[in-house]
């Protein structure tokens, strides 16, 4: 898929949000290494602990998928700043793919894209 329409993908997801609490919809679309991509919404919870944001949304469909190794996830909100993802999902990001690239998205469209290493320097790996 090209980039543009990795975005463009993310920024669709705004419309499946579940967010009835924080009214703060968030889009993901992930690239896997494969090519293949699993998109993501946030799904919110009157128990607010178990919502769970549109970056691992789509990780766990593509874990459960059995892919592992990840290109590129794009991220998007209806907001003039970059949406960059929580410390939580950049560290389930590093779990499968430290290098990965992070595209932060605004609601034009703009991104600001980082390695998420460098949205999460000296990330935790249990050594193997
Ligand atoms: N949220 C995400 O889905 N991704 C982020 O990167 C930041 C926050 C969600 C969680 C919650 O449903 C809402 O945005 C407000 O925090």
């Amino acid at each position: 898929m090209t980039r543009e329409n990795l975005k463009a993908s993310a920024l669709a997801m705004l419309d499946m949000a579940y967010c009835p609490y924080s009214h703060f919809p968030v889009g993901a679309a992930l690239e896997c290494e494969d090519g293949t991509v699993y998109t993501g919404c946030n799904i919110e919870n009157g128990a607010y602990s178990a919502c769970i944001c549109a970056e691992r949304t789509a990780i766990v469909k593509a874990v459960s998928e059995g892919k592992r190794r990840f290109r590129r996830i794009a991220v998007a909100a209806r907001t003039k700043e970059y949406c960059v993802p929580c410390g939580e999902c950049r560290q389930v990001m590093n779990e499968f793919s430290p290098n990965m690239e992070v595209i932060c998205m605004n609601e034009a469209g703009e991104d600001m894209t980082l390695p998420l290493s460098a949205l999460l320097p000296h990330g935790f790996n249990l050594p193997e």
